[in-house]
């Protein structure tokens, strides 16, 4: 029995995790699956609560579960709390606890939604279906940094460092994932200049040689930056960097129109992982009952394929979020069609998924 820790978290993060849940408990009776699923206080209700945002019960929880399925933290309500005393302080607290290093973000344009990306429908034909593969825990966000005076004002640096262990393990993560889609790994460097970048490169190709059936090839991130606007569909699986992949990342969602879409999840190699929607609390919209639930109801349907093998399942999801958008359903970030509440959204979904 799989073992999931959620945190619900503030804002619309407990509406659209509801949403998430029902789901969910369509997959178990549909598969006759049990899932074991309890909910602790995170961020901005922890607080509250006990007066840290990562509390020691939620922590062991989450430590001993199988997946942990987060909403969303934050709020104004916290605005004025310091650094690590405010919700999202509980974020990092939680990534570095589970020591998840591979930050797995699709960007997937639903047919239905092709109006809402800003590319041009002729760069569409072939549909948009990439899974950016982005290191977590290395790189110059973690490398030495420092500022010191100088003669005149200040010097500054930051530090891009990897070692062969940690571009190894991202690298299996990219190539495993692969294996599941169209087979092909573009990874991103900047190896024409940067050490740390060559020593990327060919630990990637290492690795390769373990994965004859996935297709590798190299892009500098100044070009990969440039192709995904101008030739999206020639990717499959990105696989690059801390910085790098943060900003990719970011361009590739951007591409498929609402953030209200885009699911996120973050592993080790164990399997255990961290699956949230990119989207923040939007406490313009809680309580309006305007969330869209779809990017939880994603992060759910990779929880089922990351974590548990459970492709079946997870397809399942992924084909009634079509369907439903097909059909003419929209939450109203989305634009023109039928607009549904968040709830009466999740209610679609189990629908179809129901069949
Ligand atoms: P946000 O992602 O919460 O909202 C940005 C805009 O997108 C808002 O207009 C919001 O209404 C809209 N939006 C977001 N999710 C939506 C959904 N599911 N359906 C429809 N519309 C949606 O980012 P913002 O406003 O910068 O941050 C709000 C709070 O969330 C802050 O306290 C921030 O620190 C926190 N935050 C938390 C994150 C997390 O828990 N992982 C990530 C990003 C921000
Ligand atoms: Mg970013």
């Amino acid at each position: 029995m799989f073992k999931i820790a959620v945190l619900p978290g503030d804002g619309i993060g407990p509406e659209v995790i509801e949403e998430g849940l029902k789901v969910l408990s369509a997959i178990e009776d549909k598969y006759k699956l049990k899932f074991d699923v309890k909910k602790y206080p995170f961020g901005g209700e922890a607080i509250d609560k006990y007066g840290v945002p990562y509390p020691e019960e939620t922590k062991n929880a989450c430590l001993s579960s199988d997946a942990v399925l987060l909403g969303a933290v934050g709020g104004h309500k916290w605005d004025d709390l310091e650094g690590d005393k405010r919700p999202e302080a509980g974020l990092l607290a939680l990534r570095k606890s589970l020591g998840v290093y591979a930050n797995l973000r699709p960007a997937v344009l639903y047919p239905p939604l092709k109006e809402a990306s800003p590319l041009k429908n002729e760069l569409l034909q072939e549909g948009l279906d990439i899974l950016v593969v982005r290191e977590l825990t290395g790189g110059i966000y973690f490398g030495p940094r420092g500022t010191v005076a100088i003669d005149y004002g200040f010097k500054a640096y930051d530090t891009e460092v990897y070692q062969t262990s940690e571009i190894e393990r991202i690298a299996v993560i990219a190539f495993e994932a692969a294996l599941k889609r169209k087979k092909k790994v573009t990874s991103v460097d900047k190896a024409n200049i940067l050490d740390s970048s060559r020593l990327w490169r060919k630990t990637v190709e290492e690795i390769s040689k373990r994965y004859p059936d996935v297709e590798l090839n190299h892009m500098y991130v100044d070009n990969c930056a440039m192709q995904l606007i101008k030739n999206p569909s020639q990717f499959d699986v990105i696989l690059t960097s801390n910085m790098f992949g943060d900003i990719l990342s970011d361009e590739a969602s951007q591409l498929t129109g609402s953030i209200g879409m885009l699911p996120s999840a973050s592993l080790r190699e164990d399997k255990v992982g961290l699956y949230e929607p990119i989207h923040g609390s939007a406490p313009d919209i809680a309580g309006t009952k305007k969330a869209n639930p779809l990017a939880t109801i994603l992060s759910v349907a990779m929880m089922l394929e990351y974590s548990f093998d459970l492709i079946d399942a997870a397809n399942d999801i992924k084909d009634a979020v079509n369907k439903v958008l097909e059909a003419g359903y929209r939450t109203f970030d989305l634009g023109k069609g039928i607009i549904l509440n968040t709830h009466e959204m999740g209610d679609k979904v189990v629908e179809y998924v129901k069949g």
